[in-house]
């Protein structure tokens, strides 16, 4: 059976920072953050809003969108690594929410869980809930998938520059408008590790960020590997002589904790993937560098980054690589797409892997391309660590769904954040009654009860 996303609806929080502004409280080269990292703005969420209204705001969006009532609806997921509460739920508050808008009661028939794991929980719940549409379990009934997240690091360290807010939710049924995932390709790969990691009662993560971005890179390669034995076995791509798999992936969308770690991504992949073609030694030609190789290529990740020598060399090679009209084609037809969105909202954690996907849909339509029977690649990674690698291809009716997509109308005005209140929001300085914005049709978090036998409890309200 058919299964995958009928639509998407993106709620953002309408505060940022300006990453010149940080850059320049910090002491920092604008330039690193602009063009290094990639980002130039960050969703900041204002002093009444948490994970969970973000959730609730994006699934009232999806479901006033398609003039959903709770009935049409058989189960709904969240997925966040920024849980406020060690057991309850959080689709079970967001579910609260919606029945302040279709009456008590309406989503009792519903099911769902919370998922966590690190950023790549979305993937694994949209997975087990088209498996269960797939299953034929869904009589009918649409599933949606909410990953919202706030990414928060501390002041002045080096992730501080990768935050963001914000939440997608996704319908899910077995006649998609956008995208039917291919069956029985999915792929994962996982490993206990330290690269990221938030433990309980801190509210910013441990962060050993140029590991990260290795493992992260490892862990989506071995992901990777085994997607493409699952496509070339079951004859879902064809590769012929000299090809490789991604010659036969039209789109390819990656987790984005910042813009630019998507092409870092592309570009290890094709180096593993390009290595063994004839076109290698074309490049090898162009980049004027033989491939660097590590003292021990057996090594750890410590090992490869305590090699200064393979490390500086490494990253000469790839900054070449990236430079070759090859790469640049690649990079430009089949990625930079969907890093538009993330340079001006941030880290969604979660949700990044999908606002990638948003930008690719909304600014390749807009560029006049027809995506109809296009096949998306999906590189979704977890620190901790977890990749899941899987594809799908786009449906033929999803221009009526792509073409109202304009993500800066669907977040609306935005207000600058003065450095000052950044950090008061930052630092938790401001009460939930010190707002900055006016909530407009949408969910707000307006107590967090106190008392000894209601600590914790939480009440939020829709706003006209
Ligand atoms: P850093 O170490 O300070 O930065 O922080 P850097 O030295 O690696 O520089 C970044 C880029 O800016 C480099 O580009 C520099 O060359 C460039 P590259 O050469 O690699 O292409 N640069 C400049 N460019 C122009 N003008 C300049 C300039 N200076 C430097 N003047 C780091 C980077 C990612 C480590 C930091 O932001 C961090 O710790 N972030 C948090 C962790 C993170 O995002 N890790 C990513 C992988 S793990 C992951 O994705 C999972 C995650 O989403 C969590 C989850 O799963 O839940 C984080």
């Amino acid at each position: 059976m058919v299964a995958g996303i009928d639509d998407m609806a993106v709620y953002i929080p309408r505060l940022y920072v300006a990453a010149s502004d940080l850059a320049k409280a910090r002491g920092i080269d604008p330039a690193k953050l602009e063009k290094g990292l990639g980002i130039s703005k960050m969703a900041i969420v204002d002093t009444n809003q948490d994970p969970a209204c973000l959730a609730a705001n994006a699934c009232l969006k999806i479901m006033q969108k398609n003039k959903l009532s709770p009935e049409d609806i058989g189960r709904l997921y969240v997925s966040t690594e920024s849980a406020f509460d060690e057991s309850k739920a959080m689709n079970s508050y967001v579910i609260g929410m919606l029945e302040q808008i279709y009456g008590s009661g309406s989503f009792e028939h519903c099911g769902g869980i919370e998922t966590k794991f690190a950023c790549v929980s979305g993937s694994y719940a949209l997975y087990d809930n088209t498996n269960w549409i797939r299953a034929g379990e869904a009589e009918g009934k649409y599933a949606i998938v909410v990953v919202s997240d706030i990414a928060k690091y501390d002041l002045g360290s080096s992730g501080e520059a990768t935050q963001g807010a914000g939440a997608i939710s996704m319908l899910l049924n077995d006649s998609p408008r956008l995208l039917a995932f291919d069956p029985k390709v999915t792929s994962t790969s996982i490993k206990d590790d330290y690269d990221f990691y938030r433990p309980f009662g801190k509210e910013t993560p441990i962060v050993h960020g140029q590991y990260s971005n290795l493992l992260y890179f490892i862990q989506i390669r071995k992901a990777f590997e085994a997607w493409k034995k699952k496509v070339i076995s079951s004859g879902l791509i064809e590769v012929g002589e000299d090809e490789t798999v991604l010659d036969h992936i039209d789109y390819l969308n990656m987790h984005l904790p910042y813009s630019t770690m998507g092409k870092k991504a592309l570009a290890y992949l094709l180096r593993h993937e390009w290595r063994c073609l004839p076109r290698w030694q074309t490049l090898i030609d162009k980049i004027g560098l033989t491939e660097p190789y590590p003292k021990d290529p057996r090594g750890t990740i410590e090992s490869l980054l305590n090699d200064r020598e393979f490390m500086e060399k490494d990253h000469e090679f790839t900054k070449r690589f990236t430079q070759t009209e090859e790469f640049q084609e690649l990079y430009e037809s089949k990625l930079a797409s969907s890093l538009i969105a993330s340079k001006a909202i941030g880290n969604l954690y979660t949700a990044s892997l999908y606002l990638g996907f948003r930008s690719c849909l909304e600014f390749e339509f807009q560029n006049g391309v027809d995506l109809a029977g296009k096949r998306i690649g999906f590189g979704s990674y977890g620190s901790g660590a977890s990749a899941m690698v899987f594809s799908g291809v786009i449906q033929p009716e999803y221009k009526a769904v792509v073409k109202d997509m304009n993500i800066e109308t669907e977040i609306g005005t935005r207000e600058k954040l003065s450095f000052e209140n950044y950090e008061m929001i930052h630092e938790n300085k401001l009460s939930l009654d010190q707002a900055l914005l006016t909530p407009k049709k949408e969910f707000v978090l307006v107590r967090i009860e106190t008392k000894p036998e209601t600590r914790g409890e939480r009440r939020y309200i829709f706003n006209e």
